[in-house]
């Protein structure tokens, strides 16, 4: 059985209330705390940036998974390995792709594990140079922008791909309307790593109860 690690995302948080939000995470054993950044650019929403990276590195000691969500990534990377990011994931399309490998390269040298999304769009092809110089891969389930959006089960298919095609040391992460309803169908095809926005950030239920429901659908 492979290990399961479960990331909540603070995009999905109240942000009156983020400390909160992430030492909730905590105490419920989430694995990481996801960071979406969104530059109004990339994406049409602006999330936040490196103060607040900064200030939930020192509201937790979980590892920050950050996800960024913009254009022009490299001047972002070395700013917010500093910020805290232990995983950096840039978009493959958000820089050309012979520029890849050296902002990939960049980040390791930065002192974070090197990521690469990619959004409903772009097939696992992209990634076939790129393997050597990843740590994680995070396949999108939804397309980039919001929490709180339908699971998109077409994406399947692009994970097996990937799990077949990646050493097993790269962490596969899905992100997206991940619920315990579409958890399982991500684990069989061989994601290990879950962002989950809504399904634990949300007025129905505690944030203990919805990473509880989560691990439970993953058995
Ligand atoms: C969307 C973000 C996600 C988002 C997930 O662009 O990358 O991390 O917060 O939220 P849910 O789990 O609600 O789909
Ligand atoms: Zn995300």
């Amino acid at each position: 059985m492979p290990i399961f690690q479960i990331a909540p995302s603070i995009l999905a948080a109240d942000f009156g209330y983020l400390a909160q939000a992430v030492r909730d995470a905590e105490a419920a054993g989430a694995d990481a705390i996801h960071v979406d950044v969104m530059d109004g650019h990339f994406v049409p929403e602006i999330s936040f940036g490196r103060r607040m990276t900064e200030m939930l590195r020192d509201a937790t000691p979980l590892p920050l998974d950050v996800h960024l969500m913009v254009a022009n990534p490299e001047r972002h990377l070395e700013p917010f390995v500093t910020a805290g990011a232990a995983t950096l994931t840039i978009h493959a399309e958000s820089a050309a792709p012979n520029a890849l490998p050296k902002l990939l390269q960049t980040i390791r040298a930065a002192g974070a594990r090197p990521g690469i999304a990619l959004k409903p769009a772009i097939p696992a092809d992209v990634l076939a140079d790129l393997y050597p110089l990843v740590d994680h891969v995070l396949v999108m389930t939804v397309e980039p922008g919001y929490s709180g959006q339908p699971f998109m089960p077409e994406m399947l298919p692009k994970l097996r791909a990937i799990r077949a095609t990646a050493s097993p040391g790269v962490t596969l992460a899905v992100d997206g309307g991940i619920d315990p309803t579409t958890i399982r169908s991500c684990a069989d095809a061989g994601a290990t790593f879950f962002v989950a926005g809504s399904s634990v950030y949300s007025p129905r239920r505690s944030v203990a109860a919805g990473i509880d429901a989560l691990r439970l659908a993953l058995g």
